[in-house]
């Protein structure tokens, strides 16, 4: 909400900048180059066979989460007093609103296969700084409803992602809703 407002703040400035200095011709060519730029992007992003490239250092099953369906409708906020994925942060599964929530009420388990990833940007930052996986598969962990967890960091927006802890370390929290199959965030 806040990047939409400095965004159009962004565009009023430009615009009154213009409308200043530039004669109406300049203007003209200014925004016709800017809708031909538009639709360049447009078309190049609804190629059906582009391939998702995932984000440097992340294995290649994530690619393209931002296209799943996202678990909150808005945002979710660093928590007050200590936030284990400290910062702005988005949740996706691999799954469709039908499947997990077949006549608009969420089921578990999640099924075998799921993928919930978890981004977030750090306070203050505009980038995805943390990535947080929770991969199902059947067998792999019964004791923790054969949930993989792994987590992966970055400290710029266009370095690698590596590795920063997995596993046992993450288990504690999330078995506090065990009820809801160790997924914090519900469907919106
Ligand atoms: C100190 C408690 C705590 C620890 C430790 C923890 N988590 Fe979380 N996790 C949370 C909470 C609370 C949420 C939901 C709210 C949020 O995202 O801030 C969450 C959310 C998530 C989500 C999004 C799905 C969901 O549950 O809402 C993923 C994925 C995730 N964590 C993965 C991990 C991984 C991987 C680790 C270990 C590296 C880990 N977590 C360790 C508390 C924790
Ligand atoms: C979260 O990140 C901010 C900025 O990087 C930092 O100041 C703050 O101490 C962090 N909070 C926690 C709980 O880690
Ligand atoms: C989610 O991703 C995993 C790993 O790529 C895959 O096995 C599974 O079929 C996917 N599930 C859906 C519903 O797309």
């Amino acid at each position: 909400m806040k990047m939409r407002t400095r965004n159009l703040l962004a565009v009023l400035a430009i615009t009154l900048l213009f409308t200043a200095c530039a004669s109406e011709k300049q203007l003209e060519e200014i925004i016709q180059q800017s809708n031909e730029e538009e639709t360049t992007t447009l078309e190049e992003s609804t190629q059906p066979d582009e391939p998702v490239v995932a984000l440097p250092g992340l294995p290649d099953d994530v690619a393209g989460y931002t296209q799943w369906l996202k678990l909150n409708a808005e945002p979710i906020p660093p928590a007050p007093g200590g936030d284990p994925h400290n910062g702005t942060k988005n949740v996706h599964v691999n799954q469709t609103r039908d499947t997990i929530a077949p006549n608009g009420i969420q089921q578990f388990p999640y099924p075998d296969g799921s993928i919930v990833v978890k981004e977030a940007s750090r306070p203050g930052k505009d980038y995805v700084g943390l990535i947080a996986i929770m991969r199902k598969k059947a067998g792999a962990d019964p004791d923790h409803n054969d949930w993989q967890f792994i987590e992966y960091v970055r400290n710029a927006p266009d370095a690698e992602f590596s590795v920063i802890a997995e596993g046992r370390s993450c288990w504690g929290c999330h078995a506090g809703v065990k009820d809801i199959d160790y997924v914090f965030t519900e469907l919106d």
